[in-house]
């Protein structure tokens, strides 16, 4: 048996900020005891004196090698795990995507090869279905019971991974009966097609029209039909990466009236907008995303929501293409700059920077950067928290440590960072993945193929 004794810190969960000495025997968390009352002996020991002692990050929306628009997400899953593991992130759920006209399977069975083996932390999958018929609404059910047991469909992307009203409503009615959970990609992507090619034929090619075309009530308008289409199919719903205002009130209207309705939002529509899609030079390309960067004024109400709690998590929604060779595919047409921006290294960081600048308490970051992605995914006990049985996925966090931002010296396979120059306050300085070093004092100690899939329960959000 090994055991680690990290000494000293300041353990912050969800739900409680204690000065406490952590014990892991063999991968999970033994027991935690008030600093210096316990003399326990151990093979290893961290001191972790003015330090954080929080749960590893779990990053509910990542697309590892994601094929997008002719080309592929930049990260694979072992640049882009050890990348999170930099920045205090440990468990992530990514997106295996079945193509039109094959089975969920073969999709699920291709997104296995490509992470297995190859994982520095631990990773499970959702599973975007782009063909609802009667074969795959039964492949739903087999994979809920094998762990997967969330499913992305989109309002957007016509073509491509959309789905009309009465697939997802089919979808709904099924997750409603086995357990699964739908997530919704809500755009109206109709709509969005058209105003595309009105805004290329009248010659406005540049990125900043990829915010203007995504027009925050096509947002919001699909955000309400989607948790209508749930309500009528009797289903719990969560949507996905969430920028628009008037979007987060149709969440917050729907939870009024006492329905599961549940959202994430990302980092970048908390940091950055439609400055930054603006930017000359086709620089606002590196900011080209779906759903759309928003006007600033759309911020205040995505951090109310994330401390009234009618927005659950933030994710990175990471997807990250390089500036050069694969943003420059849309120059002359900004339908064709892939969608999608890095960030799965930064999470942490820029939410213990909102921490600092009074938007969320110390636990509401634990509780939307770790727990409530583990419980709303059915990874919580074992993942998202610090508590005796717990796998001891651990990060030692320096509050105190300074740091800016910048492709020189972030981790993730990209040639920008989206959030180049930022100075924040706060860095990871040692990671553990069940037990084991991934990062020790800010050396990447850990290795491709240390993580391991994580079969899902059902959401353990609703009750
Ligand atoms: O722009 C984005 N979000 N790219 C990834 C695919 C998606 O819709 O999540
Ligand atoms: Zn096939
Ligand atoms: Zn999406
Ligand atoms: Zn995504």
């Amino acid at each position: 048996m090994t055991r680690t004794l990290i000494t000293g810190g300041l353990v912050i969960t969800a739900t409680d900020e204690i000065h406490a000495d952590v014990l892991i025997e063999d991968g999970r968390i033994a027991a935690l005891a008030a600093t210096g009352s316990q003399e326990w002996s151990a093979d290893h020991v961290i001191d972790a004196s003015h330090k954080y002692v929080i749960p590893g990050g779990v990053d509910a929306h990542t697309h590892m090698e994601l094929p997008f628009g002719g080309t592929f997400a930049s990260d694979t899953f072992e640049t882009g795990t050890r990348a999170a593991a930099w920045g205090g992130t440990t468990t992530i759920v990514d997106f295996a995507v079945q193509s039109v006209g094959h089975s969920l399977r073969e999709g699920l069975d291709l997104w296995h090869a490509k992470a297995d083996g190859r994982c520095a932390i631990d990773y499970g999958f959702h599973m975007i279905m782009s063909d609802v018929n009667d074969r795959t609404l039964k492949e739903m059910d087999h994979l809920v019971s094998e762990g997967i047991s969330s499913f992305k469909l989109f309002t957007a992307y016509p073509g491509v991974f959309y789905s009309d009203d009465g697939q997802i409503l089919r979808a709904m009615q099924r997750a409603g009966s086995n357990g699964g959970l739908i997530m919704m990609h809500a755009e109206n992507g109709i709509a969005i097609d058209v105003l595309v090619q009105q805004a290329l034929a009248r010659g406005e090619t540049d990125p900043r029209y990829h915010g203007e075309v995504r027009h925050a009530l096509l947002e919001s308008e699909a955000t309400h039909r989607v948790i209508r289409l749930a309500q009528v199919a009797g289903a719990p719903v969560y949507v996905v990466h969430v920028s628009a205002q008037q979007a987060v009130t149709e969440l917050a209207r729907a939870r009024d009236e006492g329905l599961p309705v549940f959202g994430e939002t990302c980092p970048q529509y908390l940091f950055l907008s439609t400055d930054n899609l603006a930017e000359p030079d086709f620089e606002g390309a590196k900011y080209v995303c779906s759903t759309p960067l928003r006007p600033r004024e759309h911020q205040a109400s995505l951090w109310r929501a994330l401390r009234t709690n009618d927005l659950q998590v933030v994710s990175t929604d990471h997807c990250p293409f390089c500036f050069v060779g694969q943003k420059e595919l849309g120059r002359g047409d900004f339908s064709k700059i892939p969608n999608g921006m890095p960030g799965v290294e930064n999470r942490m960081d820029l939410l213990h920077q909102a921490v600092l600048d009074g938007h969320i308490s110390r636990r509401r970051w634990i509780e939307i950067a770790c727990a409530a992605p583990a419980r709303m995914f059915g990874l919580y006990g074992k993942k998202g928290t610090l508590a005796p049985g717990a796998d001891a996925d651990v990060v030692i966090y320096d509050p105190a440590a300074e740091q800016t931002m910048s492709a020189q010296t972030h981790h993730m396979n990209v040639d920008y960072s989206a959030y180049e120059g930022k100075k924040v306050t706060g860095q990871v300085e040692t990671v553990l993945s069940r037990g084991e070093l991934v990062i020790d004092r800010r050396e990447y100690v850990g290795r491709a193929g240390h993580g391991v899939y994580l079969p899902r329960s059902v959401s353990q959000y609703l009750g």
